[in-house]
C-alpha cells in the first residue's frame, strides 16, 4: 500500500507497514484446499468417477473442519466474531449500494452471508452426492424434506440409468442444480472480494493467502 493510496482513503490513516494477522494458517489452508476440491469435483463430474467422488469428500471434510474451526479457532476464524443478522447485513448492503460502506478488517456482514451461503450449498451438493452413489443410503433418511418431496413424487427412490450407464433421476437433479448453484454463489463470492479489493484499496485475495491486511483505521470496524 503505497502513501499516495492511503492518501485518497482518509480512514486509513495507519502507518504502511502496519500489519495485522488476520487469517490463521488453518483458515487460508483450508480456503485454498476448498477451491481446488470443489474445481476439481466441478470438472471431473461425470468424467472421472472416482476423482470426482475423494473431491467431493475432500470438500465434506474440510466443510466439517471449518464448523468446528468457526467455534474454536482464531478471532477472525470464529463466527462469533463476524455473522450478523439481517438488520446489520442490509444496512451494510444499503451503504455499499451508497458506496459508502465501512471497512471491516475481518469478514463484513455480506462477505458473511455469503460464506453461510457457500457452506451450506457445498455441504448440501456433497450430501446428495453421497446419496447418489449408493441408492440404499436414500432408506436412511425417514422423511424426504418437504423442499425436494415434489422432486421425488413420481419417484420409487430407485435409480434409472442412461444409455451410457449414467445415473439419472430426481436425486442427480438436485445435486445438479445444487453444484450450479455453487458456480453462481463463488461468481458473486469473487465478485464481492473483487470489488471490496478496490474500494478498500487492498489485494483482499492476497491477504487470503499471506493472512495478513493492513491495520485498522480509526474508522475500521476491527
Ligand atoms: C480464485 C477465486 C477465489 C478468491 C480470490 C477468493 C478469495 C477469498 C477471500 C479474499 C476471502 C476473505 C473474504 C473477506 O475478506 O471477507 C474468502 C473467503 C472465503 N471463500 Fe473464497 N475465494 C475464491 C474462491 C472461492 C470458492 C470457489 C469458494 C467455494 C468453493 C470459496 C469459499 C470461501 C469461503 C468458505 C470463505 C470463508 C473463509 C473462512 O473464513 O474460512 N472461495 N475468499
Ligand atoms: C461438493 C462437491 C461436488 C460437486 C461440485 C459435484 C458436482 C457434480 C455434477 C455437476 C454432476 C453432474 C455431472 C453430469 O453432467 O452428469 C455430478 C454427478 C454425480 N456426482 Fe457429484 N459433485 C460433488 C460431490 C459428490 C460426492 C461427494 C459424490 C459421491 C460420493 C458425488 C457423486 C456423484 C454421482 C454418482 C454423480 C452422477 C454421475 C453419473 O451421471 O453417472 N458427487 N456431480
Amino acid at each position: 500500500m503505497t502513501d499516495a493510496i492511503s492518501h485518497q482513503a482518509p480512514e486509513m490513516n495507519t502507518a504502511p507497514s502496519s500489519k495485522v494477522r488476520v487469517w490463521d494458517p488453518l483458515v487460508r489452508v483450508f480456503h485454498w484446499g476448498l477451491v481446488a476440491a470443489f474445481a476439481t469435483a466441478w470438472l471431473t463430474a461425470d468424467e472421472l468417477q472416482p476423482v470426482h467422488e475423494v473431491a467431493g469428500y475432500t470438500v465434506a471434510g474440510l466443510v466439517a473442519f471449518r464448523l468446528v474451526w468457526g467455534l474454536v479457532g482464531s478471532r477472525y476464524a470464529r463466527f462469533a466474531q463476524f455473522l450478523k443478522g439481517p438488520g446489520e447485513t442490509l444496512a451494510y448492503l444499503g451503504d455499499m449500494t451508497r458506496g459508502r460502506e465501512r471497512r471491516y478488517l475481518g469478514h463484513n456482514p455480506a462477505g458473511a452471508a455469503m460464506i453461510v451461503a457457500l457452506l451450506v450449498t457445498l455441504s448440501g451438493t456433497a450430501f446428495t452426492g453421497w446419496l447418489l452413489e449408493d441408492e440404499a443410503r436414500l432408506a436412511m433418511l425417514p422423511t424426504i424434506p418437504a423442499i425436494v418431496a415434489p422432486a421425488w413424487a413420481d419417484d420409487d427412490g430407485e435409480h434409472e440409468y442412461g444409455a451410457r450407464g449414467e445415473i439419472e433421476g430426481p436425486l442427480k437433479e438436485v445435486h445438479e442444480t445444487l453444484a450450479n448453484l455453487m458456480l453462481l454463489l463463488a461468481a458473486l463470492h469473487v465478485g464481492g472480494v473483487v470489488l471490496a479489493s478496490f474500494r478498500h484499496h487492498e489485494n483482499l485475495a492476497r491477504a487470503m493467502v499471506t493472512g495478513d491486511k493492513r491495520g485498522p483505521g480509526p474508522a475500521d470496524i476491527a
